[in-house]
């Protein structure tokens, strides 16, 4: 008789963790009528053993020691919801030399070394499951890996940062202020333990990289990622955009470049094998008409264009404890039926196929080629402060006129003879004039204030 019982060691047990323990005793049962594998959480390593925390954490199971939850005898799955790089990687590559699988949500340390993972866990026969590092509760993780694979997807663009998505909301739909929305985001279990990747878009960003190389079957990092947050943004920019008829939303793009003929052969793939490719986070103005405009709190959605899948979007919450640990849950379990089918092949009952999982599925992946963010093409969001006299528009033109921006419209507010406020929609054009119209206006002697450049998401189609 195959015993099937698959011991978990838990590496964290904070906002995700905890909510894991307690997911796990409300579902074990059902899990093992429906899969054979009756869970167990049998290690919780933390940092502070000591530590007050709810009555479903077992105390007896708390130890310090995080490297001896990996290395038990008694434990057969790793999952790591403690965050960071180190010592989350040593730690993994640890798991997964000693041939157990592992579940993690930590986009951090995927977007860093996830090709350093993927690669041990292949040479040992296992599994990294990373469902939860990616837009919380939403299987987005598996079906690239799994029913997309054999899918060429052209872009992925959405919301997958929950916390700036929530704090958005409420300043623009409740007036309420950046700091407090933040710390309601932060007190609601939706934030990382240092709220600036969040804000600041490296959160955001470690997400677009593990995307980007799952959907292109390439090693993107978090470094190979044009990144913005949403700090610099003013009320006045979100006010604006909604009269224009846009929300501002943190998106994530990640797509296949253009084909310049230069660098990349007809299939869009660079010469040395890896495709060429965008990989952006920023804020930018959403029609709102377009679903993701009424995209509301910690909720992330993503679409997924496949050139034979056509447009596929994924939606749901993005962050939280209970949410997130519901996908944790799921890779535990994919994990935990591996497990018992090597266990099984191992006893030769008959005929389990020893590898079950999805590893490998981009290990060895070539380097993608990143195109230079200047040479995106969209329309622009420009928001600028001038001494307001006779001759300023003149002079302002004349600098997006110097680097080939051409002004869709301009409005202009604040009182006559004073500071005026002038804001500007471009037609398409290209980041690197923008940029360099940036520049230029930030040295005329007239303006005394650049504000927020935003994108238009979708600009690169308008007229
Ligand atoms: P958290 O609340 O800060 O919890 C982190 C846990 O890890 C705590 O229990 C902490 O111990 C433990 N820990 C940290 N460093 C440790 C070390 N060196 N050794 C042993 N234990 C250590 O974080 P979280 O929000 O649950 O997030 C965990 C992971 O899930 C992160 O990778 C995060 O990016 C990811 N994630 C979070 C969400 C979310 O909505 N929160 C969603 C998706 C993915 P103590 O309790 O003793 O401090
Ligand atoms: N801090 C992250 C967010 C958690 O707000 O989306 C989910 O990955």
């Amino acid at each position: 008789m195959i015993d099937d019982r698959v011991r978990v060691g838990l590496l964290g047990c904070g906002t995700v963790g905890a909510a894991l323990v307690t997911l796990v005793g409300e579902q074990a049962e059902s899990v093992a009528q429906r899969t054979g594998a009756r869970l167990e959480i049998t290690r919780i390593a933390v940092r502070d053993p000591g530590k007050e925390r709810g009555a479903q954490i077992p105390k007896d199971l708390l130890t310090g020691d995080a490297a001896g939850v990996v290395g038990a005898a008694d434990v057969d799955v790793v999952v790591e919801l403690m965050g960071g790089i180190d010592p989350a990687r040593k730690l993994l590559l640890g798991a997964l030399e000693a041939g157990k699988p592992v579940v993690t949500a930590n986009k951090e340390l995927l977007a860093a070394h996830g090709g350093e993972l993927l690669a041990a866990a292949d040479r040992a026969g296992v599994e990294v499951e990373m469902e939860a590092a990616v837009a919380g509760a939403i299987p987005l993780v598996r079906p690239l890996r799994a029913s997309l694979v054999g899918e060429r997807i052209e872009r992925i663009m959405g919301i997958v940062n929950g916390t700036t998505n929530y704090v958005l909301c409420r300043m623009t739909d409740d007036g309420m202020a950046y700091a407090d929305a933040l710390a309601e985001a932060q007190a609601l279990g939706f934030a990382e333990a240092n709220p600036a990747a969040d804000v600041e878009g490296h959160d955001a960003a470690a997400k677009a990289a593990i995307l980007a190389g799952l959907a292109f079957g390439c090693d993107v990092s978090a470094d190979d990622v044009y990144r913005e947050g949403i700090t610099a943004l003013r009320p006045v920019d979100v006010d604006f955009a909604r009269r224009m008829g846009y929300a501002v939303k943190l998106l994530a793009v990640c797509e296949r470049a253009a084909p310049d003929g230069a660098q990349r052969g007809g299939d869009g793939r660079a010469r040395d094998g890896g495709p060429v490719i965008s990989v952006r986070v920023h804020p930018a103005m959403v029609p709102l008409a377009h679903p993701l405009a009424a995209v509301r709190g910690a909720h992330n959605a993503v679409f997924v264009e496949g050139a034979a899948s056509g447009e596929l979007m994924f939606y749901g919450l993005g962050a939280g404890g209970r949410p997130t640990a519901s996908a944790v849950l799921g890779d535990l379990v994919a994990a935990a039926r591996s497990v018992l089918a090597r266990r099984h092949a191992t006893d030769g009952d008959g005929g389990a196929p020893v590898r079950a999982g999805l590893a490998g599925t981009h290990a060895g992946r070539p380097r993608a080629r990143i195109r230079p963010m200047g040479e995106l093409q969209t329309q622009y969001y420009l928001n600028i402060d001038v001494t307001d006299r006779p001759g300023v528009l003149a002079s302002v033109a004349e600098v997006f006129g110097t680097h080939q921006v051409s002004i869709r419209s301009m409005e202009q507010d604040g009182p006559q003879g004073g500071v005026a406020h002038l804001i500007f929609l471009t037609h398409t054009a290209r980041e690197d004039g923008v940029q360099a119209t940036i520049e230029g206006l930030s040295h005329l002697d007239v303006v005394q204030h650049v504000g927020a450049m935003v994108r238009v998401a979708g600009g690169e189609d308008l007229p």
